[in-house]
């Protein structure tokens, strides 16, 4: 089935972490470089999770954690380089150098980024946007979905744009 114009959605339940680093995963697949995808969530939701289970999946085999020093890490995967950033300990991205990301951003690498401030010119081509939420328990609730800004945003379009690699999978709303 073909949904020209919708924006695709997923929404997937998960009941431990393995299952959310497995749709880390999966989306990893769907990733070319350049891309970056936002992960939001409240403290312990998961981002780090996801974000691991991607990480895996392009060939990262160094230990994915969380930043504890500075804002990011960069991994070397199989074909490209992938960032984690964390942007959780800044006040706003307004009141840093502009050129903070540069090294993590950039046409030969993934990047993901927990705890983005969403309007930032420096993330305005962030086309993915993966929110976590607690359901109790080990449950989590995790949207992957393009935002809406993006069409927008990114001058020219991207393409295939995210819609269509997600094509068969997605759920329309
Ligand atoms: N379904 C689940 N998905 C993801 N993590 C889960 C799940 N169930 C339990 N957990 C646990 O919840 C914790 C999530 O930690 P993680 O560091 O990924 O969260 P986070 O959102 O990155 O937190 P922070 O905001 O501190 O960066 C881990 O200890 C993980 O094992
Ligand atoms: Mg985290």
């Amino acid at each position: 089935m073909d949904y020209p114009c919708a924006v695709a959605t997923r929404i997937v339940e998960t009941s431990d972490s393995r299952q959310t680093e497995a749709l880390g995963a999966e989306l990893a697949a769907a990733l070319t470089p350049g891309d970056i995808v936002l992960v939001r969530g409240e403290l312990g939701a998961g981002k780090t999770t996801f974000v691991r289970g991607a990480a895996r999946a392009l060939g990262v085999s160094d230990p994915v954690t969380s930043p504890t020093f500075g804002i990011g890490h960069r991994y070397q995967g199989s074909h490209v380089i992938v960032s984690h950033l964390d942007l959780y300990r800044l006040a706003g991205l307004h009141e840093e150098e502009p050129e903070l990301l540069d090294d993590y951003l950039g046409p030969d690498r993934i990047a993901f980024v927990e705890w983005p401030e969403e309007t930032s010119a420096e993330l305005r081509d962030a086309c993915l946007l993966v929110t976590l939420t607690h359901q109790g328990g080990d449950r989590r609730r995790i949207e992957v979905r393009e935002r809406d800004e993006c069409s927008q945003a990114v001058t020219p379009p991207v393409e295939p744009r995210w819609s269509g690699r997600m094509r068969g999978k997605e759920t329309v709303r």
